[in-house]
């Protein structure tokens, strides 16, 4: 008897902003299975298209046209097919982009799409009597042997658009790369994200502990410096040094104006940078802090700085990672693929609309010898399903915020939850550590 869907309902809820998003809830004779869509901020221009309503309501922010769309034509649609959910999440998927039909998913919509793909991702598991990561993993086309538990990046200073502070850089997240388990390392980060709240009270006042969008503290400072600086005392405070790598996503798509990069973007006073003057400062830091990876350094269609760039990025042994740049596109990574512009790619499933296109693009990236790493987005809810996704395609590394907020937590709550779990079930899983890079291969 083959696992059908006998319903498919969607619902308007509310995200860690405090935004509408999509709830899905699909049925099968196994029972209930649901997800909860993301959403971001600093949204890159090929991203798929979420839909919202516009009008009066949540500041024209509301998603019931999406929430229509799985109502009245995705879940019809797919209840009038009788997919076999013991045989994969594939068919569903590029039934629906079928059903879909436009190029970006704006017909009817990335989260509408999105909502329904995880909630099936999970009623395929149930149907083959998996756990989630064993599903994700079993859909991908080169399996690896063993299972990897990803080093966590934690974003533990937020500027760029998820905060009110003056910081034009985004994301400062720290990566406990000596840890010998997620468990030890979440412990490390924890201790380090206290370590800081302290270091800020002292320095700036309790005023100052106010947090961003992804849980991480916005405190009143401007130069990557002052907030690297910060960082490297909360490490050592916490008694961890030489345990943690750092990353940066400074989101630069967002401060790209007419060919130059304003870090003043959020004061009144403008701080032009060309992008070679940017590249500098990118040097200057990688040579004086712990820092292994950098993403979107470069906004999403200046081509030639990324180029330019990925051969010192090479040099230094920086991680490159593209995020407005591919918008988990295959067709995005081939153009980078082919101009050497980065490698690797960020992962957000939500960029793309599908589970499966997700996976086929981490596969893709794998090809071309790239590394992926695996992102929530700053506006989140509690579903934990990219924790298990990580596991699965077994990339090595994720970032999902501080270790402070419901819907961060959520996700390294899960992760841990899922190395308790390899290691009842004697799997031989391993810690990414030091080789979070390329711990697929
Ligand atoms: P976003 O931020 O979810 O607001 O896009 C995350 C990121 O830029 O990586
Ligand atoms: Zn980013």
């Amino acid at each position: 008897m083959p696992t059908i869907l006998t319903s498919v309902k969607a619902s308007q809820r509310l995200d860690s902003r405090g935004k509408p998003t999509v709830q899905v809830e699909v049925e099968t004779r196994d029972g209930k299975f649901r997800a909860i869509v993301p959403s971001g901020a600093s949204k890159g221009d090929y991203e798929a298209i979420e839909l919202r309503d516009g009008g009066e309501a949540y500041g024209g922010n509301g998603v019931e046209q999406a929430v229509r769309n799985v109502q009245e034509i995705i879940g019809p649609a797919l209840s009038g097919r009788q997919f076999d959910l013991e045989l994969g999440l594939k068919d569903v998927d590029y039934f629906m982009i079928k059903l879909d039909g436009s190029s970006d998913k704006s017909d009817l919509g990335a989260n509408a799409i999105l909502g329904v793909s995880m909630a099936c991702a999970r009623a395929c598991a149930a149907a083959k009597k998996i756990p989630l990561y064993d599903f994700l993993a079993s859909e991908l086309q080169s399996r690896h042997k063993e299972y990897v538990v990803p080093v966590p990046f934690f974003n533990v200073l937020n500027g760029g658009v998820h905060s009110g502070n003056t910081m034009a850089f985004q994301e400062f997240m720290i990566a406990p790369t000596g840890a010998a388990s997620i468990t030890q390392g979440i412990q490390w980060a924890a201790e380090v994200y206290q370590a800081l709240k302290s270091i800020i009270i002292k320095k700036f006042g309790k005023a100052a502990i106010g947090i961003g969008d992804e849980g991480g503290f916005a405190p009143p400072i401007t130069r990557p410096s002052e907030a690297l600086d910060l960082i490297m005392a909360a490490i050592e405070a916490a008694g961890h040094e030489g345990r943690f790598r750092i990353g940066i996503d400074p989101a630069s798509s967002e401060f790209y104006r007419d060919g130059d990069y304003d870090l003043g973007f959020k004061s009144d006073t403008p701080q032009r940078y060309t992008s070679t003057e940017l590249a500098d400062l990118y040097r200057s830091l990688v040579d004086k802090y712990p820092i292994v990876l950098l993403e979107d350094p470069f906004a999403q269609d200046d081509w030639d700085s990324w180029k330019s760039f990925h051969i010192i990025s090479k040099l230094a042994n920086i991680e490159l990672v593209g995020d407005d740049l591919l918008a988990t596109n295959i067709r995005r990574i081939e153009m980078a693929a082919k101009a050497d512009a980065c490698d690797s790619l960020l992962l957000k499933i939500n960029q793309i609309g599908t589970i499966s296109e997700a996976i086929a693009a981490a596969e893709r990236a794998y090809e071309l010898g790239w590394s992926v790493f695996v992102s929530h987005r700053s506006g989140e809810t509690t579903d934990d399903f990219i924790a298990d996704l990580t596991v699965a395609i077994g990339c090595g590394h994720l970032k999902s915020g501080a270790p402070c907020r419901g819907e961060r937590v959520a996700k390294y709550n899960r992760l841990m939850d899922i190395e308790e779990e390899l290691e009842a079930r004697n799997l031989g899983s391993s810690y990414a550590g030091e080789s979070f890079r390329h711990a697929h291969s």
